[in-house]
C-alpha cells in the first residue's frame, strides 16, 4: 500500500492517475509542444495549492513576464495579484536577459560563470521558497537554459544538485520542458522523479488535447492516453472509462 503524503494536484481528474496525487518532495517534468498547456497546468498546481490547500508557491519564469502571465489567467478567474499580495505565491522573473536603455542583453550575473551550471537559480530558488515558506514550486521552463551548455554532462550535474535542494526542502515540483523534437533527450527527463506529457495534434479537421504518465517513480500509475479540455475554470482530464 501507498502510505506517502500525497499532494493534490488541483488538476480535476489527474491524481487519480497517479493513486491520489505527487508524493510529497517530488520533482517531476511536464513536457509537451508549443500551447499544449504546459505553463495552464504549472500555475493551476500553484494556484490551488495556495488558494484551496494552505500550501503557498513559487513559479520561476524563464518565459513570459510575470505581468502577461497574471493577465493571461484572469479569463479562468484566478486573481494570481491578490495570492501575490497575501505572500501565498512568489513570481521570479529568471528570464536570461535585462533590458539597457531599451537594447537586450544578456544577464551574466544568473548564468555565466557559474562552477557548476544552475547554481546561481539554485540559489535563487531557495531564498524564493524560503520567502513564503513555499511547499510547490513550477520552473517555466529549463528548456532555454539547457541550451546554453554543450556538455550534457554539466548540465545534468547542475540539475541534480537542484532537485536534491527542493527534496530536502520538501517542495513538491514540476519542471517545465519543451519538446523540442531533437533525437537527444533533455537532462531533466532522467533527473525527475515523473515525467508528465501534453500531446496537441491533429485530428481529422481539428486538434485533439491529450495527457499521458510516462513515468512516476515509486507510483503506480495509469499508463493510458487521457483526453483533457481547457473549461472554464482551468484545465481538467477526461477519464472516457470511468464517466458513468
Ligand atoms: N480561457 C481559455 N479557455 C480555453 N482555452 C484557453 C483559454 N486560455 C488559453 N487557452 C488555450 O491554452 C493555450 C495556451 O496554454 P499554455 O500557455 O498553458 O500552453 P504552453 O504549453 O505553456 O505553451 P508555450 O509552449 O507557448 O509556453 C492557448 O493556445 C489556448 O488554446
Ligand atoms: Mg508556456
Amino acid at each position: 500500500m501507498d502510505t506517502q503524503a500525497k499532494v493534490r494536484t488541483g488538476i480535476p481528474g489527474f491524481d487519480s492517475i497517479v493513486s491520489g496525487g505527487l508524493r510529497e518532495g517530488m520533482t517531476i517534468v511536464l513536457s509537451g509542444s508549443p500551447g499544449s498547456g504546459k505553463t495552464t497546468f504549472g500555475m493551476q498546481f500553484l494556484y490551488s495549492g495556495a488558494k484551496d490547500f494552505g500550501e503557498p508557491g513559487v513559479f520561476v519564469t524563464l518565459t513570459q513576464s510575470p505581468y502577461e502571465i497574471v493577465n493571461d489567467f484572469k479569463t479562468y478567474g484566478w486573481d494570481i495579484k491578490k495570492l501575490t499580495d497575501e505572500g501565498k505565491m512568489l513570481l521570479i522573473d529568471a528570464r536570461p536577459f535585462k533590458m539597457e536603455e531599451g537594447f537586450i542583453a544578456l544577464d551574466e550575473s544568473l548564468y555565466r560563470g557559474e562552477t557548476l551550471p544552475f547554481m546561481h537559480l539554485t540559489q535563487l530558488i531557495q531564498s524564493s521558497l524560503k520567502r513564503v515558506d513555499a511547499k510547490r514550486l513550477v520552473i517555466d521552463s529549463l528548456t532555454v537554459l539547457d541550451m546554453q551548455y554543450t556538455n550534457m554532462f554539466y548540465a545534468r550535474l547542475g540539475l541534480q544538485g537542484m532537485v536534491h535542494s527542493l527534496q530536502n526542502q520538501h517542495c513538491t515540483s514540476i519542471l517545465i520542458s519543451e519538446n523540442t523534437d531533437t533525437p537527444q533527450v533533455p537532462p531533466e527527463w532522467y533527473v525527475a522523479s515523473g515525467i508528465v506529457l501534453l500531446h496537441h495534434v491533429r485530428k481529422e479537421d481539428t486538434m485533439e488535447r491529450t495527457l499521458q504518465v510516462i513515468k512516476m517513480r515509486g507510483v503506480r500509475h495509469n499508463e493510458q492516453i487521457f483526453p483533457i479540455k481547457f473549461s472554464e475554470s482551468g484545465l481538467q482530464i477526461l477519464h472516457p472509462r470511468l464517466i458513468p
